[in-house]
């Protein structure tokens, strides 16, 4: 099996790049096609090779469907792309709503990605906070002002690993099959960490054992040659391998409202650290799992991979009374909820598929959670306010958030069915009217199941994260953003 060849994948798929603690993320539209292009093919994109030292400044660089377009890919090329980045995040009402966009989150008050909004790429500068001038004045020359109108620059501040609510953040992450070594054709009912490469890089088996559609050209059209080869299409040109969708939406936390209604609702700062804990589903101190320690249900090297704050299941928490079902991380990955108290010897499991296993009001509620999952690559913005003080219903009060980033391969059955129907979703494992408590729309309710009595409900939460605007990308490999910086020629000898 062919090895993957990191200098063709752009570094952000491989690395969180989290020693360079400034990260910009530029806004553009095309100004100037052949300028853009001549800036394209000239910029120091950084690679997923991996460096010792680790780089000193990194930049990235993806594109919207308007933006390749802008560039001149043709019609032909482009109707390979996936509906949902044809569409774009903010394309329709119902896209909206299934993603829960509605209200004061809808398209139509974003301030940035809104209907209308032509945003044609997005270039992610990362370095140190000295080197930001001179990181910007490289990237940002050549061909850059002809080429480009920069609409936002949208900064982030380093709030030493934890989101402005207060809690660690990035500590899950699935673990991408780099070596391609997993056999999904072999049972996989056990939860594993690990997930195969298709399911983050386009142009290799996902977790079907299939190739994730994307755009493949007859070589040699429009310089396409520059292209890998397709590995199951051998006759044709690959543009999505070693590229990625990109996900991002830009989450604006009210962290005084957060406090201010958590302190109020249990009455002293103490039970506010508690319920704040559920509702998330990790410690606030450390970030460890609030599920009983259960790491033995996770058998084999494969399944522990991911550090230790990740080897746990919710096999021994079936109802939830120490992570709350509804809670923000078993929303998000509710792991092996798909086969609560999984029954052991292939009898038993025959019997359970039969109908004839134990039932939870969760089994088979939720989808394997394998065919979900999404690498997280956001950063924060604003500066941060202690719980205590937010509590208090005081703090400077600036926009903080989270430039929520998320990559995968498939955006309908990755990012977009865990956003609908794990976190926005209020039928999700059998729970009455609720959703994500973090993410969830005004009134929203959250329940915390308690060893034989009734569940402790928080009524009428307010809303704590309002989304500021939004878009789908792609993240191209290297050998792609050559080919899409040559699409002038293409277009050229077409015409
Ligand atoms: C402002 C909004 C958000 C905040 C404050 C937030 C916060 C957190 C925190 C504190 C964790 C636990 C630490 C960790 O594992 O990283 C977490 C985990 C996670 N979040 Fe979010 N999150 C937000 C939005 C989202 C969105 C929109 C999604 C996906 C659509 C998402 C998906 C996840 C996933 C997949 C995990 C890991 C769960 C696991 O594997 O255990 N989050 N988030």
């Amino acid at each position: 099996m062919k090895e993957v060849d990191f200098s063709d994948v752009q570094g952000m798929a491989r690395f969180g790049f989290s020693h360079l603690a400034e990260c910009h993320y530029l806004l553009l539209r095309v100004r100037n096609p052949d300028a853009a292009r001549e800036w394209l093919a000239a910029a120091p994109v950084t690679t997923a090779a991996a460096r010792k030292p680790p780089p000193a400044n990194a930049l990235q660089v993806a594109f919207t469907c308007a933006g390749l377009r802008a560039l001149g890919v043709g019609e032909e090329v482009m109707a390979g792309f996936s509906a949902e980045f044809l569409a774009g995040m903010a394309g329709d009402a119902s896209r909206s709503r299934r993603l829960g966009d509605l209200g004061e989150n809808a398209p139509e008050n974003w301030y940035w990605g809104a209907p209308g909004y032509r945003l044609d790429a997005l270039v992610i500068l990362m370095t140190s906070h000295e080197e930001l001038a001179a990181w910007k004045r490289t990237v940002c020359s050549g061909r850059w002002e002809d080429g480009f109108e920069v609409l936002e620059t949208l900064t982030t501040s380093d709030l030493d690993g934890r989101e402005p609510f207060g809690f660690i953040d990035g500590i899950s992450q699935p673990v991408i099959d780099w070596d391609r070594r997993r056999n999904v054709a072999k049972d996989q009912l056990d939860y594993s960490n690990v997930v195969s490469l298709g399911e983050l890089l386009l142009g290799y088996p996902n977790e079907y054992g299939k190739y994730t559609d994307r755009p493949l050209i007859d070589p040699p059209a429009g310089g396409a040659s520059v292209l890998h080869a397709a590995e199951e299409v051998p006759g044709k040109r690959d543009l999505g391998k070693n590229g990625t969708y990109l996900v991002f939406r830009t989450l604006e936390q009210d962290v005084t409202g957060f406090w201010s209604f958590l302190r109020h609702a249990t009455g002293s700062p103490e039970a506010a650290i508690r319920l704040a804990e559920k509702m998330v589903g990790r410690t606030y101190d450390k970030g460890a799992p609030l599920a009983p320690e259960s790491a033995n249900a996770i058998e084999g090297v494969e399944a522990k991979a991911g550090g230790p704050e990740n080897q746990f299941t919710y096999d021994a928490d079936p109802r939830g009374t120490g992570c709350p079902i509804a809670a923000h991380i078993r929303r998000a990955n509710p792991r092996n909820a798909d086969l609560a108290g999984r029954p052991e010897g292939l009898l038993a499991r025959v019997w359970n598929l039969l109908g004839g296993g134990p039932k939870g009001f969760q089994v088979d509620v939720i989808a394997s959670t394998r065919f979900h999952r999404i690498l997280r690559r956001g950063r924060e913005y604003g500066q941060t306010v202690a719980p205590a003080l937010a509590m208090t219903g005081q703090g400077v009060p600036e926009p903080r958030g989270l430039h929520f980033i998320c990559l995968n391969a498939n955006i309908s059955r990755q990012f977009e069915f865990v956003q609908n129907a794990w976190i926005m979703s209020g039928k999700f494992s059998g729970l009455p009217d609720e959703s994500d408590p973090l993410l969830g729309p005004v009134g929203n309710q959250f329940s915390m199941p308690r060893q034989s009595q009734c569940p402790v409900r928080i009524t009428g939460l307010p809303r704590f994260v309002t989304v500021r605007g939004g878009a789908y990308l792609f993240l191209p490999g290297l050998r792609a953003l050559r080919y899409i910086a040559r699409a002038a020629s293409t277009v050229s000898s077409q015409s």
